[in-house]
C-alpha cells in the first residue's frame, strides 16, 4: 500500500469512529448531516485539482499526500474555474490571474489571508469521497 493509500484510509477509519463513537444521539446528529458523494476516492485520488458538484455549488476538489481538501470552485477576483487551477504548495492558483487559496482554509496566500473563498468539510468513507454540502 501507498503512502497515499494508507493517508486515504486512514481518513476513512477517522470518519468511521465518529460514525459509531459516542452515543446515539451524537451519532444520529452525524448522520443527518448533509454529505454528499462525490466519487470513488482511488479514482479522485489520481488528480491534484479537479472539480465536483454538491448540487449546483461548483468545488475545487485537491488532493494532496492522499488528504482531500474542498474550497469553493469559484474565485473571488472574477469568478475564474478554481478547479482548472493547479496546486502550487497547498495553495490553488486560479488559471485566469493567479491568485491563490489554501486548499484547506480557503484563505488567500500570505498577505492577502483576509481574501478567502468558502470550504467544505471532506471525509472518505467505504472507498468514497463524500463532502459536506453546507460550507
Ligand atoms: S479570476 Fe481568479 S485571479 Fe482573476
Amino acid at each position: 500500500m501507498s503512502a497515499n493509500n494508507k493517508s486515504i484510509q486512514k481518513q476513512c477509519a477517522d470518519h468511521r469512529e465518529i460514525l459509531h463513537a459516542g452515543d446515539e444521539a451524537e451519532t444520529s446528529q452525524v448522520r443527518r448531516e448533509p454529505w454528499i458523494d462525490v466519487g470513488a476516492c482511488n479514482q479522485l485520488a489520481q488528480k491534484t485539482v479537479q472539480q465536483v458538484f454538491v448540487g449546483d455549488t461548483k468545488i475545487a476538489l485537491t488532493c494532496k499526500d492522499g488528504e482531500f481538501g474542498a474550497i469553493s470552485g469559484v474565485c473571488n477576483h472574477f469568478g475564474g474555474p478554481l478547479a482548472e487551477g493547479t496546486l502550487a504548495g497547498d495553495y490553488v492558483v486560479c488559471p485566469w490571474h493567479s491568485w491563490m487559496y489554501h486548499r484547506s482554509t480557503g484563505r488567500g496566500e500570505p498577505g492577502n489571508e483576509h481574501d478567502c473563498v468558502a470550504t467544505y468539510e471532506v471525509c472518505v468513507l467505504d472507498g468514497r469521497v463524500l463532502i459536506r454540502s453546507e460550507p
